[in-house]
């Protein structure tokens, strides 16, 4: 599977999306180092902060069927740049993904542009952090 088949993944899960509030759909795939792979759209609530990001939706689907090493992952919006994922995706991302783990930002036109986990939440927040107090 190459860039271009991830991003086309993520292409097809944005057409699941359920996104009755902000008619906003987005996609993701994500490959496990096993090359196993998991998609993910966005869902949205009526009680607007539950929503869930499909870059989440993917990363939460794929940790619960008992994968948690990445090698990929591609998210994709009708956006005119490609896509930036949110704060809170970043930072679950960063629970997983090593600091080289590449990640495909896609647009409407499948635009890529591809930034490792460490380019895209510089200086995040990690669990060392807590163990390691002064
Ligand atoms: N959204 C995502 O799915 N991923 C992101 O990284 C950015 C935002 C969704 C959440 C909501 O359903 C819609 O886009 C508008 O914010």
């Amino acid at each position: 599977m190459n860039k271009h088949d991830l991003v086309q993944k993520a292409a097809e899960a944005m057409q699941k999306a359920y996104v009755p509030y902000s008619n906003f759909s987005v996609g993701a795939a994500v490959m496990t180092s096993s090359g196993h792979i998991y998609t993910g759209c966005n869902i949205e609530n009526a009680a607007y902060p539950v929503t869930c990001c499909a870059e989440r939706v993917a990363i939460f689907k794929a940790i619960s069927e008992g994968f948690t090493d990445f090698k990929q992952l591609a998210v994709i919006a009708n956006t005119e740049r490609p896509v930036p994922p949110c704060g809170s995706c970043r930072q679950v991302m960063s629970e997983f993904f090593a600091p080289e783990t590449e990640i495909l930002l896609a647009n409407g036109n499948k635009d890529v542009t591809a930034l490792k986990m460490e380019e895209l939440l510089p200086y995040s927040f990690e669990a060392n952090d807590m163990s390691h107090e002064t």
